[in-house]
């Protein structure tokens, strides 16, 4: 589908990456063309992304299924350009990011979400924009855990104080020109952006999270999904 990223300069912007192929679900197919509520994984991401304000998304996908994810993406409320992903998610974004900084877009906010975090509610997605526009160069959303934590230690395993500790979940959000240094500067090896960016020094600002952001991993995620579609 032809972007167009030429509105304004509120334009807040999005890379969704897609392009795993999702083992540990075992669909068959990609997981974010996994159908959940009569959609798929990735339109209900772009759908919550654009609910909380992101105007122009990029959606990696996995290479040969492009045309696949554009029909899956013909009715979203936002324009979507889809690029081909790379063999890590780390690729993944920085070839998201490459097709975005290509486009028109004039966007200086850019979150950073995974298409397996479907129903992330859109105030968070709002709380992120608000929190770079109000200054901070990288956000994350997170929430507290609740079981207890065990560390495996050489002696055999110690409780790490819970209290302390919070889950990350994304959509992650950066000023456009961090997110791009991070991406030049760094080796693209770590499970999060915002932790890639920590790395050349810029502060994380945590943001509250939700667990409705749950991530799609396994098929009992995707169970609890669509039980949440359900109430
Ligand atoms: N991702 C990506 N490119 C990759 C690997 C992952 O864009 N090479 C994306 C996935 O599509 C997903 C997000 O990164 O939206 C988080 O990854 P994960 O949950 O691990 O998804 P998959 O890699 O698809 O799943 P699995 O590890 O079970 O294969
Ligand atoms: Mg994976």
């Amino acid at each position: 589908m032809a972007a167009d990223f030429t509105k304004g300069n509120s334009q807040v912007a999005a890379i969704v990456v897609a392009a795993g192929s999702g083992v540990r679900l075992r669909a068959g197919i990609p997981k974010a063309l996994v159908r959940v509520g009569g959609k798929s994984l990735v339109l209900w991401a772009v759908q919550a992304l654009a609910f909380g304000g992101v105007t122009e998304v990029v959606v990696v996908a996995p290479t040969g299924q492009l045309t696949d994810f554009e029909e899956a993406l013909s009715f979203a409320p936002v324009p979507c350009l889809v690029v081909a992903g790379g063999a890590t998610r780390g690729q993944s974004v920085a070839n998201g990011l490459q097709a975005l900084n290509a486009s028109s877009t004039t966007a200086d906010v850019v979150l950073v979400h995974d298409a397996a975090r479907p129903l992330v509610p859109g105030e968070v997605v709002a709380r992120v924009i608000a929190a770079v526009q109000d200054g901070a160069t990288v956000v994350v959303p997170v929430v507290p855990i609740s079981d207890t934590v065990r560390q495996l230690t050489t002696a055999g395993s110690a409780v790490i104080e819970r209290s302390s500790l919070r889950a990350v979940q994304t959509p992650q959000g950066f000023r456009r020109d961090v997110l791009t240094q991070t991406y030049t500067q760094t080796d693209i090896a770590a499970t999060d952006d915002a932790t890639l960016a920590e790395r050349l020094g810029h502060v994380v600002k945590l943001v509250e999270g939700s667990p409705s952001a749950m991530k799609v991993t396994n098929p009992h995620d995707l169970m609890m999904v669509s039980a949440m579609l359900e109430v």
